[in-house]
């Protein structure tokens, strides 16, 4: 959930004692995550454990009197992408159900521009109360989605309806609420990008200019929706940013096709947008190699097509996608390599185009598809590159 911004208000019940849990797992997930909590709810988990697992201030006045600063009331239901009120007591309710604005907490609902999950949260006759079931009934027509409290054990001794649900539960709820329940939700996709390296000897290498970022953008984007992302990567000075991903570095072609034979089978999608060098130095020199002759000459031996190998060993139920970067002959030579490897759709960039391609932070691709459609986009950043490639995949995923 890397990037997303998640608003906890903590109201004073005693399931509060297990919110820094839920933080925990919210930050853990990549979230930005803040506390507002009510005056009572500081009797049930302390300001400090809340700060220190969030990394952030806790509001719980309008006034921070230590050092006389005023907490815009708005600021946060602006920030947040999603505010989760857990626990939600009775009290807390009936002023969301009024329009009772007298804390930081309810200020921050009152000015929200997103989605608000509740989690009511008390002993079992309030729960079944006639008012507090009036004032669920009002908030849901509010616009705000009201999780039922579990059933079990309660503070009061007594047990039945009331229980606030434990941490993982919630952080379930609030990523189903925040990933929308895409086709790619926990589909597993394998991903290479950047470049290899090529040794030919203990300090050289035949190499190339892919910067990686092309793959880097496409395993976010997979992982912003859910899916399992395995990211097999040259070298590069990327950094990965989402807990979905997981990455594996290689050097050289021959790594990174070993890896790819590793995971291809538990793969539902492929993309390959590795630059990979297609030879390599037939023998590497075990000692830097000295600069005797005038001429030098290497001989090169063919690399593994990785992605070709990927297209002969696909099931029908995978998909496929392969690059090409193409100078001349674009669409015709994309269009041979698509039916070569056995793809389902290949991207193609040109050189050509101005500010895309290696290095840059912008692209421009075309993507063609075995049922031959063809789907141009404008130059784009990466991001928005990848995020057009993914929604394509998500529809021929369909
Ligand atoms: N590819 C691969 N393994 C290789 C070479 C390429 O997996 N040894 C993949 C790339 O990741 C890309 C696609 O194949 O998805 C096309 O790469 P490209 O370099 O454009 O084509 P090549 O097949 O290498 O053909 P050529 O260099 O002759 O254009």
């Amino acid at each position: 959930m890397h990037g997303k911004r998640i608003l906890i208000g903590i109201s004073g019940g005693i399931a509060a004692y297990k919110i820094p849990l839920l933080v925990r797992l919210l930050k853990k997930s990549g979230a930005e995550v803040k506390c507002v909590m009510t005056n009572s709810a500081k009797e049930f988990v302390t300001k400090e454990v809340l700060s220190t697992l969030s990394e952030n201030i806790v509001y719980d006045a309008f006034w921070d009197h230590d050092d006389g600063t005023w907490n815009n009331h708005v600021d946060l239901g602006i920030w947040a992408d999603l505010f989760v009120i857990a626990p939600l007591t009775a009290n807390t309710l009936s002023k969301m159900s009024s329009g009772t604005c007298d804390n930081v907490l309810l200020a921050s609902y009152f000015s929200l521009r997103k989605k608000c999950i509740v989690f009511p949260a008390m002993d079992l006759d309030m729960y079944t109360h006639d008012s507090v079931k009036r004032n669920i009934n009002q908030i849901e027509s509010d616009g705000v989605k009201v999780i039922p409290a579990a059933t079990g054990d309660l503070a009061s001794g007594l047990s039945g309806q009331g229980r606030m649900p434990e941490p993982e539960e919630i952080y379930n709820i609030i990523q189903d609420c925040l990933l929308p329940n895409t086709l790619l939700k926990d589909k597993k996709i394998l991903i290479t990008a950047g470049p290899t390296y090529e040794s030919i000897d203990p300090v050289r290498f035949i190499g190339n200019h892919s910067s990686g970022k092309m793959g880097y953008a496409l395993a976010n984007a997979f992982a912003e929706k859910g899916a399992n992302v395995t990211l097999i990567s040259g070298p590069t000075n990327l950094h990965i940013k989402n807990s979905l991903i997981e990455l594996h570095q290689v050097t050289s072609a021959k790594e990174m096709f070993e890896l790819v034979q590793q995971n291809w089978n538990q793969s539902e999608i492929g993309v390959f947008a590795a630059a990979v060098a297609d030879y390599s130095p037939k023998n590497i020199s075990d000692s830097k190699i000295k600069k005797n002759e005038d001429e030098l000459q290497i001989d090169l031996v063919k690399n593994p097509d990785i992605l070709y190998w990927a297209g002969q060993n696909k099931i029908s139920t995978q998909k496929l996608i392969g690059f090409a970067l193409e100078t001349n002959d674009e669409e015709k030579n994309a269009i041979k390599k698509l039916n070569k490897k056995n793809l389902d759709a290949i991207v193609l960039n040109s050189l050509s185009d101005k500010g895309a391609g290696f290095g840059f932070d912008t692209n421009k691709v075309t993507i063609l598809d075995k049922s031959s459609n063809k789907l141009g986009f404008e130059l784009l950043s990466k991001d928005e590159t990848a995020n057009n490639i993914v929604t394509y995949i998500e529809q021929l995923y369909k």
